[in-house]
């Protein structure tokens, strides 16, 4: 596909590619993951240090689109029906009338979710996985566009619940960030200086914002591009090989306790469809499979106590396969 045959769904997500660059320097791949999440139509776990743009980079996105947006801070207070909703008594009316929470808007920012205890990431996780909720006896749909972002910082912080590990299946992608190179650093300071000084709204005039019927369209045209059968074979090959890890090197052997699901093989089906799109491709590449594998894996491998006590990520582990199955 050349750049003339951009179809106006790619040349909208160029644009807002780069409006949201402009508010986030040197994050190029945390923007592409937030693009790949909203197009594949999944949620997204992106964990980072405290200051890294996180919430920023979500605050942007939204802005990019005309979908209605709400941030949730997750605190050690919240409660599940401060996410989902409550029934509120009607005194005239002598009812009860059930009052929406902020589950039900478009895009919704799970911040710090690590913050709040079990009970409440267990009623986001599932809203998540069913796109519905159920309060009493009644079920509520949530919108077609439903798209979570949660934030976590790194889990050995104090005062914080890790999230439980066969419930991370549910975010699409778990992404991972680090400090910005030196460069950059210099172009956020002077950029967070224009903005304090409030120089820093002219970019936003120009953009237009990208409509819902855009997403589902943008998604519709990820779903139709084509995956040659070797390279299907080559995703479904990684996937099943963290089953079985040891049918590529006796060193794999114990490193995980479980591999990973088909919900997996969807993912990063889904996922490589969606950066091939963004690239301004009509083919899925193994480049496409494999960049992506790591955040598609990363949170749903689960190592073994041996593994983890030497020190081995699932990053490590991911890195192995990808060096040893056999690119078609
Ligand atoms: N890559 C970046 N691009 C632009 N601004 C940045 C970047 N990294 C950090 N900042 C600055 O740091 C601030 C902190 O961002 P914030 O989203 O609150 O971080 P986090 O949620 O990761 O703790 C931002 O408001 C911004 O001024
Ligand atoms: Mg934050």
């Amino acid at each position: 596909m050349t750049e003339t045959s951009l179809s106006n769904t790619q040349n909208s997500f160029k644009q807002l590619k780069s409006f949201i660059g402009e508010h986030i320097i040197g994050q190029e791949k945390l923007v592409e993951r937030m693009l790949i999440a909203l197009l594949a139509d999944g949620h997204m776990l992106l964990e980072g240090a405290p200051g890294l743009a996180k919430t920023r980079a979500i605050n942007v996105l939204s802005q990019g689109i005309a979908a209605d947006f709400h941030r949730v801070q997750f605190t050690p207070d919240l409660l599940p029906a401060d996410l989902t909703g409550t029934e509120i008594f009607r005194p005239q009316l002598g009812t009860f009338e059930f009052q929406k929470g902020p589950l039900f808007h478009n895009l919704v920012l799970a911040d710090e979710i690590n913050r709040s205890p079990a009970k409440v990431q267990a009623a986001l996780l599932e809203a998540m996985a069913e796109r519905q909720i159920t309060v009493g006896s009644t079920t509520y749909p949530l919108p077609k566009l439903f798209m979570v972002m949660a934030t976590q910082n790194p889990i050995e912080q104090e005062g914080t619940y890790p999230l439980p590990e066969a419930q991370l299946d549910r975010f699409l992608l778990h992404v991972k960030i680090d400090y910005p190179h030196a460069e950059h650093e210099k172009e956020i300071l002077h950029l967070a200086r224009a903005e304090a000084k409030g120089e820093f709204q002219k970019h936003k005039e120009h953009f237009q914002t990208i409509s819902q019927q855009t997403v589902l369209k943008a998604r519709n045209e990820v779903l139709n591009i084509y995956m040659a059968d070797s390279l299907e074979q080559y995703l479904l090959q990684l996937i099943i090989a963290t089953r079985n890890p040891a049918a590529y090197g006796e060193d794999l052997a114990g490193w995980l306790q479980y591999g990973a699901s088909p919900r997996a093989s969807i993912a990063l089906d889904r996922c490589a469809r969606a950066r091939a799109w963004l690239q301004q491709r009509d083919f899925v590449g193994p480049e496409d499979i494999q960049e992506l594998a790591f955040d598609v894996l990363r949170h749903r491998l689960i190592l073994s106590y041996e593994a983890e006590a030497e020190g081995i990520t699932t990053d490590h582990f991911i890195k192995e396969l990808i060096s040893r199955v056999a690119v078609p």
